[in-house]
């Protein structure tokens, strides 16, 4: 087999997979970079949102490339050794990728691979999930110590509802965030952003009631059956708020959706509610951590359910450079 670092189709089929990984807004902050030996991922300020002034969810979305890059790539056979911010001196170069040949690709290995294909990031209500005791060992051995992680239950809705409205109205008057919303919303036709097949209407977003509040389509109600959602919601924290910090967090966030799709589990990021200092102290509270980045609905649907067509993605031309 060719070392997957030449441009191959195999190599291009793994980053293919890799740009599948869920993204702030869709907005797919990544450029990969191939090399003889090795392939770069780089944080690529042009597609930036803006109202990201950190630039903590762009890291969280490339943290969540590099995982899908990692996993696609072992269902090709090749080990992904990553070594984090290489370069000290450039922040924005955040991996370098060399391959090593595995022993044998298990049915693991492409069952994960196979999950990238089909998970999708649903806002409509959930079912609660069917065997949640099965999975929550599972889940609390992907995170390992990497991060930290708490599971809410149906006790944490009045907070957590109360935590989203807070969140609301403290950017009733933001302009940048409702500008931003307004372009990711409206540029689908790009490769980019959110398309409204993915929005909700207003009765779907308030049976949700802790959703990120996206300009309203007008479609039919969907899962008019499930009245109230009832997920459980993940909430992932990291013990501190580095780079690395971050980076490693999207990491898991990419893992910990892969293993709730693989177990048949939808699932919904939510990062509203740590972006603003009162819906963020309000999930300090319910957690008791100091340092809450992400939180994932997940939950069950409906398995006779039409499924919508995946949101789209950028040409690998557009964030693949080969380097000669
Ligand atoms: C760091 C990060 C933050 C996100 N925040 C939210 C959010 O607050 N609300 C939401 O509905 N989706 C959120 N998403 C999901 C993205 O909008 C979604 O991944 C993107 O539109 C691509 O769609 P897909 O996941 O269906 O492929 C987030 C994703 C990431 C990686």
């Amino acid at each position: 087999m060719p070392r997957p670092t030449m441009w191959t189709p195999q190599l291009q089929e793994t980053l293919q997979l890799a740009c599948r990984a869920p993204s702030f807004h869709n907005s797919q902050p990544w450029q990969w970079s191939v090399g003889a030996d090795t392939v770069e991922l780089h944080l690529f300020p042009q597609r930036l949102v803006a109202s990201d002034s950190s630039g903590r969810q762009a890291l969280l979305s490339c943290g969540a490339g590099l995982d899908h890059f990692r996993v696609a790539a072992a269902a090709a056979g090749w080990t992904a050794n990553v070594d984090r911010y290489p370069n000290p001196n450039d922040h924005k170069h955040l991996a370098t990728i060399d391959f090593s040949p595995m022993a044998f690709v298990t049915e693991g290995h492409r069952h994960r691979a196979e999950a990238i294909r089909r998970r999708r990031t649903d806002r409509l209500p959930f079912a609660a999930p069917a065997d949640w005791d099965t999975f929550e060992p599972v889940l609390r051995q992907i995170t390992g110590d990497t991060v930290l992680i708490d599971v809410l239950d149906a006790q944490a809705r009045p907070a957590l509802q109360k935590a989203a409205a807070l969140t609301e109205s403290a950017r009733l008057d933001d302009s940048t965030y409702h500008a931003d919303m307004h372009w990711w919303t409206s540029s689908s036709d790009s490769g980019t952003g959110i398309p409204h097949s993915s929005l909700t209407s207003q009765s779907e977003s308030d049976r949700v009631g802790i959703g990120r509040r996206f300009p309203i389509t007008h479609h039919r109600d969907q899962r008019a059956d499930v009245q109230a959602d009832d997920a459980r919601i993940v909430v992932m924290s990291t013990y501190d708020d580095t780079r690395l910090d971050v980076l490693r967090c999207g990491e898991t966030l990419s893992a910990v959706l892969l293993a709730a799709t693989m177990a048949d589990l939808a699932s919904c990021t939510l990062t509203h509610l740590t972006e603003v200092p009162a819906g963020r102290d309000i999930v300090r509270e319910l957690t008791g951590r100091e340092l809450p980045q992400v939180l994932i609905r997940m939950g069950c649907t409906p398995a006779d359910e039409e499924i919508p067509p995946l949101t789209p993605r950028l040409p690998l031309a557009d964030v693949v450079t080969v380097r000669r």
